[in-house]
């Protein structure tokens, strides 16, 4: 058998253009943030990941020209090497003294950051307890961890579920390292780990704790400090990781600890080492984003009181929302081609969202997921309500809806 044959037997994505439903790709030619240029007009968007709505702002677009300026449009080598600059180090201090942490590493993606933090920690004899919805770039740590260290290395726990954690770390040797790696809020669903009960079960049975912050720093905790500030559970979080390609408007991730674990990170991460360095702009524009964010904390408040506007809105008119107190707004719609036929109607009216099916989500919850930002008006949100009460009658799933 051809190695290719997979590639020229793989015909769904095709199938699913024929029909003019296709979700995925589609570019975007300028945006101002919540209103974006696509598909030959001015769309909502209700679907980015741009929070605070920071990746527009003028005085991050300023950093990121005046870094790039001054150091160039790239790094050219790895950290280690010739790759480091002061902004990256600066930009470190800043995270750490952020998050309430020793110290901090800064990755050039977030993705990177979670495979490249969780991969140098185990060694054969030790665990990684992982839940099973978290964020696809744990899962490939984890499955490097298992290539490298056997397969025994990788418990994994129900979504969100402290008795199915507890069942399966308790089956372990007290006296190996565990590390319980969760994401903070949940991507796909929006949900919030139960960081309370991780806690208390990582302390009676001797692990550490790793959170992915991705979603939830610039949202939760005190001043956006992510999901062990919303408890009051810092200490007791042992690795923050974050991502910068959200609140924090540009491209990159970091992980905080104390220095002991971030010094070994450094000298022993392949994902860190053998990649060149953050270009400069991608620092400035953090670094600065991480400044606004301080100094403007109303723009979390109106992500929430946007995302709540929206989540209570569609509630209202009958529609099936998880609940919860993210950005992140899913409304089920539970089947495939319901959930593209929803999904193109609303393209069509002019907003811009993110269709969710199998493997991202479970059979018969095929979604739509909305994300909100601070810069989202009440106008916006409007538009985004009436245009769902629309399809919502149209593919008759707003029965009770007159
Ligand atoms: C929970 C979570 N972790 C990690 C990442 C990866 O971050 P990045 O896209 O910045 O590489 C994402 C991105 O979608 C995410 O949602």
């Amino acid at each position: 058998m051809d190695l290719f044959d997979k590639c020229y037997s793989f015909t769904r994505a095709d199938e699913v253009k024929s029909v003019g439903l296709y979700p995925y790709f589609h570019p975007i030619y300028d945006t101002e943030g919540p209103v974006v240029l696509m598909n030959n007009r001015k769309m909502v968007m209700a679907g980015s990941n741009n929070y605070l709505g920071l990746t527009t702002d003028p005085r991050v677009k300023e950093a990121a020209i005046n870094a790039i300026r001054k150091y160039g449009s790239g790094s050219s080598g790895s950290r280690l090497i010739n790759g480091s600059l002061d902004i990256h180090f600066e930009l470190e201090e800043k995270l750490a003294a952020f998050v309430n942490k020793e110290a901090a590493l800064i990755f050039s993606t977030g993705y990177q950051t979670n495979q490249g933090a969780i991969v140098p920690l185990v060694k054969s004899g030790d665990y990684i307890i992982s839940d099973m919805e978290n964020h696809a770039s744990i899962i490939q740590g984890t499955l490097i961890a298992k290539g490298l260290c056997g397969d025994n290395i990788l418990v994994k726990f129900q979504h969100n579920d402290m008795e199915d954690l507890e069942k399966g770390i308790s089956a372990l040797p007290l006296d190996a390292g565990k590390l319980i790696v969760i994401d903070g809020v949940f991507s796909m669903n929006g949900s919030i780990i139960n960081l309370p009960e991780v806690v208390r079960i990582a302390r009676k049975y001797n692990a550490r704790i790793m959170t992915d912050d991705a979603h939830s720093l610039g949202v939760f905790g005190k001043g956006g400090r992510g999901t062990a500030s919303h408890f009051d559970l810092e200490d007791d979080t042992d690795i923050i990781m974050g991502t910068f390609s959200k609140s924090l408007a540009s491209q990159g991730g970091f992980i905080a600890a104390n220095e002991r674990v971030i010094n070994y990170m450094k000298h022993h991460s392949p994902a860190f080492i053998f990649n060149a360095s953050m270009p400069a702009a991608q620092a400035a524009a953090a670094m600065k984003s991480l400044e606004i964010m301080q100094a403007e904390p109303e723009r979390i408040e109106r992500l929430h009181y946007n995302a709540n506007k929206i989540r209570n809105g569609l509630m209202q008119l009958g529609f099936h929302v998880l609940e919860g107190k993210s950005p992140i707004v899913p409304i089920i719609i539970g089947d495939d081609l319901l959930t593209f036929t929803f999904w193109k109607k609303l393209f069509d009216g002019g907003v811009y969202s993110n269709p969710i099916v199998f493997p991202a989500t479970p059979h018969g919850m095929q979604l739509i997921r909305l994300s909100f930002m601070a810069t989202h008006t009440d106008e916006h949100l409007d538009f985004i309500l009436d245009q769902f009460e629309k399809v919502g009658k149209e593919v008759r799933i707003l029965n009770n809806v007159a």
